[in-house]
């Protein structure tokens, strides 16, 4: 033991002995293990475990062993921060071969999460009984790891090798169904796990044959690995790990796991995607926040019912909220019931609904009368980005909602402090959702001067509750990400004016990793919203900036976007295909500016407009409109599908500084007097 870790138990209150509580009933030992709050399976643990588990098998009056936990879970995995450094023993896979090597009879009692090194731990185990929304999963693939205690090797003596390598390789959870389903448990139990776990225990009378021993069928992975083909690693190294189970005796197996398993802790990738984990979390808690209880927000109106208002009420839905649509007249209330009845229907489709489609809908209602929004906790409102028509909205909305209602708008780029009425700003947020928003993770929760820490962490905990990633954000344009989308594709025009046609850049951005490119991106969602912000910034624009008008001449022909069959590209039959008219329509633009177009090679177009996103990520920071920038990065990968295994734009940066320096000075060698240069790119290093 560390003694930084005696100190942090020490701190939080807990001596290592209340880590591991043992009992013996009847020939069964029972090892509780009680490590708050998800039963990480920390070095204590493990030595606390192995521990308990020597004394039980130095009990002579002792057959059985039952391995369960306290809390709200079962192990959750292991403590991914262990994986900076060497790993200290006693390590995971020596427990869990000295759980199956034991001669008492195991039995793994789960609830909650089985996860990781504790599904490990499971497989170690000569039995498995499950409560039935217990959780099952291997994430170490969502860390660019493969699992390091065997994991890789016994599951597919246990459930196959086809249905282990998928398992392994998506990271997903499965429920506890299904895996009674491929007999990866034994039993599954609706209540009194403990008290199951020792009837079923007591029947017991001799050790199955250890996975170790067992051999595996050959299957033919090719497909899978098709499937699972991808820029990040550690999908395809899962399939690989798992095949050793059938080529190879399990000692070497398992050694080689462990071999790749602590090689790829230190990756590149397996860096990243732990930064992107972490930035994750710690978005979840802003300071401001800390040490507030949320209350529960659980009748949700939203005003507005068109693609976004819908999507918002679909999540609320699906979150078991109950939900008002608020439309300007009845037709209009109808048409967003509807979309909203699609969007449930579809989602009961893919598993997406805790009860019944007609139990949800019972908690749902689309109304042209705004006085139905007396009973709200929580107001969102979803109309046009226009200003006069939002703040005129919430001045009438002042006379009917509660004292407590808390009052947020999905404005994209509007500045919500000229939205609401002042006096009610310190219940008031932005709430901007990412479309569409019963699919995407993302919600900026923008912050006034006056909004009150309880109201934020409130609405932290509601957007929690929708299963989506909050991020904290103040006020300027576009807030965090469309700032920076701004900036990225005020870059991409600018290559495009210099050069470059949309598909090439468009080519060039999926290869580095984005899952499309700014200009097919801006087809699909809409010119629109966009052209609008433009204009709306034409006055306080400075002139000497460069501002190229392509895209404005495309929204001047009526050219949208996919919707409107025609935008940067053309669309046949819903084919996106390249555009000659805006082929022709970009020279035209370049030589009416007396520009000689050149060639961006792949590499130009992606460093270039990384170092756009990267310089407006920094200016965030640097203007305190975020408070940490890994934040940054997280609104970058779960709002714009930047490449997670790259641990976003600001990570990607600080392992790359000098490429991105460059290229930021030759973005502004490009269009002099077009670029603020952040504060962390003009530095010397
Ligand atoms: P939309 O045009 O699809 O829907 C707006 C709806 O609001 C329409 O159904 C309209 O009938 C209704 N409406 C207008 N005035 C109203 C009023 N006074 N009372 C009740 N209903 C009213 O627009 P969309 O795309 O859903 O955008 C809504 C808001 O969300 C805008 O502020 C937009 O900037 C923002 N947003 C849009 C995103 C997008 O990708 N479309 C992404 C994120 C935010």
């Amino acid at each position: 033991m560390t003694d930084r870790l005696v100190y942090l138990y020490a701190v939080m209150g807990m001596s290592i002995e209340n880590l591991v509580r043992q009992d013996i009933k009847r020939d069964i030992g029972i090892v509780f293990v009680n490590n708050p709050p998800v039963n990480a399976i920390t070095l204590p643990v493990r030595r606390a475990i192995f521990d308990t588990l020597r004394k039980f098998e130095a009990n002579d009056k002792v057959t059985k062993c039952i391995i369960i936990c306290e809390g709200k879970t079962f192990f959750s995995g292991g403590d991914i921060s262990e994986f900076d450094g060497p790993p200290p023993p006693p390590h995971l896979p020596d427990l869990v071969n000295a759980i199956e090597a034991s001669r008492l009879i195991t039995v793994a009692a789960m609830h909650g999460n089985c996860f990781g090194g504790g599904f490990e731990i499971a497989l170690g185990c000569d039995y498995r009984i499950a409560l039935t929304d217990t959780k099952f999963a291997f994430p170490e693939v969502k860390l660019g790891l493969i699992p390091g205690a065997g994991g890789t090797q016994r599951f597919p003596r246990l459930v196959g090798i086809l249905k282990a390598a998928e398992i392994l390789a998506s990271g997903r959870a499965y429920a506890a169904k299904d895996m009674l389903e491929c007999n990866a448990i034994d039993i599954v139990v609706n209540a009194s796990l403990l008290n199951a776990a020792i009837d079923y225990c007591s029947a017991l009378d001799s050790k199955p044959t250890p996975l170790s021993l067992r051999s595996v069928e050959s299957a033919d992975l090719t497909s899978l690995r098709d499937k699972y083909r991808q820029p990040a690693n550690a999908p395809l190294l899962n399939i690989e790990a798992a095949s050793w189970a059938v080529t190879e005796p399990f000692e070497t197996g398992q050694l080689k796991e462990r071999t790749l398993h602590l090689e790829l802790r230190q990756s590149d990738q397996s860096k990243a995607l732990r930064h992107a984990f972490f930035a994750e979390r710690s978005a979840l808690r802003p300071t401001v926040i800390h040490g507030l209880k949320a209350h529960p927000l659980n009748t949700v109106s939203v005003i507005g019912g068109g693609l976004m208002g819908a999507g918002i009420a679909a999540s609320a839905l699906i979150a078991d909220k109950s939900v008002t649509i608020i439309e300007q007249e009845q037709q209009a209330a109808l048409t967003a019931y509807s979309r909203v009845e699609g969007i449930l229907v579809s989602a009961e489709k893919r598993g997406k609904l805790s009860s019944p489609l007609s139990e949800v809908m019972n908690r749902f209602g689309a109304h042209d009368a705004i006085e139905t929004i007396e009973t709200a906790d929580i107001v969102i409102e979803a109309i046009f980005e226009d200003l006069a028509a939002k703040r005129a909205l919430f001045s009438q909305l002042e006379s009917c909602i509660q004292a407590h209602t808390i009052l947020s708008t999905n404005t994209s780029y509007l500045n919500p402090e000229e939205i609401f009425p002042p006096a009610l700003q310190n219940r008031c947020a932005g709430l901007h959702f990412f479309s569409p928003a019963h699919i995407m993770k993302l919600v900026e929760v923008v912050k006034l001067e006056a909004t009150n820490p309880q109201t934020l962490a409130d609405l932290f905990q509601f957007t929690r509750d929708l299963n989506k990633q909050p991020i904290l954000s103040g006020i300027c344009d576009g807030f965090i990400g469309n700032r920076i989308l701004s900036a990225y594709r005020r870059q991409a025009d600018y290559m495009l004016a210099d050069g470059a046609f949309p598909d090439q850049i468009d080519t060039a951005m999926r290869d580095f990793g984005m899952p499309m490119g700014p200009y097919e991106t801006q087809d699909m969602s809409g010119l629109q919203i966009a052209w609008a912000n433009r204009k709306r910034q034409q006055e306080r624009r400075p002139t000497n900036i460069r501002y190229v008008t392509i895209a404005d001449q495309l929204c001047e022909q009526s050219r949208f976007g996919k919707r409107a069959e025609a935008g940067w590209y053309d669309y046949v039959d819903g084919k996106q295909t390249k555009s000659t008219h805006v082929q022709e329509l970009i020279e035209r633009y370049a030589h009416s500016h007396g520009i000689e177009r050149q060639t961006f090679t792949p590499d130009d177009i992606q460093s270039r407009l990384l170092a756009a996103m990267i310089n407006e990520g920094f200016m965030i920071v640097e203007d305190g409109i975020t408070e940490h920038a890994s934040h940054v990065d997280i609104v970058k990968i779960a709002g714009y599908g930047f490449p997670r295994w790259l641990g976003g734009p600001l990570y990607y940066a600080a392992q790359n500084m000098e490429s991105i320096k460059s290229a930021m000075n030759r973005i502004v060698e490009q269009s002099p007097n077009s670029w603020t240069v952040s504060q962390v790119l003009t530095q010397e290093t």
